[in-house]
């Protein structure tokens, strides 16, 4: 499963870089560096409302201090399908 992270300047200053190495350090924790495979992306187009992160067609809007929750609830659940 590919997980984009948005690292255009708007997401950027969102603290995207802070979003991929929460990510980063979760995939390593769990093992699951060949079914996650996380990516950098260019903008998305969806800059106002925190770091852009797209799996499969679905953007969601990912604030670093939230970016835990959301590799568990969102990432790790996708990942199971
Ligand atoms: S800079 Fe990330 S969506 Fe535009």
């Amino acid at each position: 499963m590919k997980v984009l992270i948005c690292i255009g300047s708007s997401c950027h200053v969102r603290g995207s870089r802070q979003v991929i190495e929460t990510f980063t350090r979760l995939v390593k924790e769990h093992g699951a560096e060949a079914e996650i495979v996380l990516s950098g992306s260019f903008c998305m187009g969806a800059c106002s409302k925190g770091v852009s992160v797209k799996i499969g067609d679905r953007v969601y809007h990912v604030k670093p201090e939230d970016a835990e929750d959301f590799f568990r609830e969102v990432i790790l659940e996708e990942a199971k399908k």
